[in-house]
């Protein structure tokens, strides 16, 4: 286990050779945590639903070995078992979740199906994924998990968003306590920020919400990936931080309603 002072040695230091399995990492949050990872020395397993995505993320990042794809859905239970059963490379330092999706609308208005396949995707594909890999996880290791600023700070119509994110902090809070010495486990919790994530939305209609959000944040602008990705080596690599939720939100918390 890292002793004092290898945690406070540089990330570039402790990432040399250290294996981080990304399950989300084919774009946004997940691929900047990536990029980071291999520009600090370390190497990346990329999963998520779309391979051929997973292969052009990995290229993107030079290939094997700093970076492979693993595809699979996180919602089928038996893909994620069998992944991480058959992973050639049987240990992995830190494992990052940030696959999810999101369901938006009235509640008296939406159907429950589609809030149910949220819980599928958000809550119960990190709550198998996690714990499918926990024997090929490193004594002194990490799992950061995602959720989000709905979890308490509620937003219209986001109803659902907002209990599966207070759901993924929940389970963060108990694996943390289960989990360690062994393992930490910590959650990452974004404001908006630029991402894939809103690329089905028309440009002019985006940009909109970016600028609208970006001016009712203390920092005055929504955030970018990156800045994401270096609070998540940040929980990686920090041995006496366990159990906690991490918002990076330009101050969404504190904001001032309109
Ligand atoms: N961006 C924001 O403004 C924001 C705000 C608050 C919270 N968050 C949270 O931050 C995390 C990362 O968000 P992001 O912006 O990076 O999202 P993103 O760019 O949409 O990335 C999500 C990734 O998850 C993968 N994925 C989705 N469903 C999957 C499944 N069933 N199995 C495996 N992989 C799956 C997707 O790839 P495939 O489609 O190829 O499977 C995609 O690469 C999420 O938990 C999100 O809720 C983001």
């Amino acid at each position: 286990m890292a002793g004092p002072d290898e945690t406070a040695a540089p990330f570039a230091k402790r990432m040399q050779g250290e294996h981080v399995h990304i399950v989300g990492g084919g774009s946004g949050i997940g691929f900047a945590v990536a990029e980071a990872v291999v520009a600090n020395g370390g190497r990346v397993t990329l999963s998520s639903r779309d391979a051929g995505k997973l292969a052009m993320a990995a290229g993107k990042l030079g290939g094997a070995p700093a970076a492979v794809g693993l595809p699979f859905d996180m919602t089928d239970e038996n893909a994620v078992k069998s992944a991480f059963a058959t992973q050639p490379d049987s240990s992995i330092d830190h494992l990052v979740i940030s696959a999810s999706s999101a369901v938006h609308g009235r509640f008296d208005m939406l159907e429950t199906e589609p809030v149910r396949g949220m819980f599928d995707a958000k809550f119960f594909g990190p709550y198998v994924t996690a714990r499918e890999a926990l024997p090929k996880l490193k004594e002194g290791g990490s799992i950061t998990l995602f959720s989000g600023v709905l979890s308490r700070k509620p937003g219209m119509n986001c109803s659902g968003l907002g209990a599966v994110n207070s759901a993924v902090e929940g389970l963060t809070r108990a694996l943390a306590l289960e989990l360690g010495p062994r393992l930490r486990v910590n959650c990452c919790s974004p404001g908006m920020v630029r991402s894939e994530a809103y690329d089905k939305m028309p440009e002019e209609k985006r940009d909109r919400m970016y600028e609208e959000t970006g001016r009712s944040l203390p920092v005055g602008r929504v955030g970018f990936v990156q800045e994401v990705a270096d609070a998540v080596l940040f929980l990686m690599h920090n041995g006496y931080t366990t159990g906690v939720v991490m918002d990076v939100d330009g101050g969404h918390m504190v904001r001032q309603y309109a």
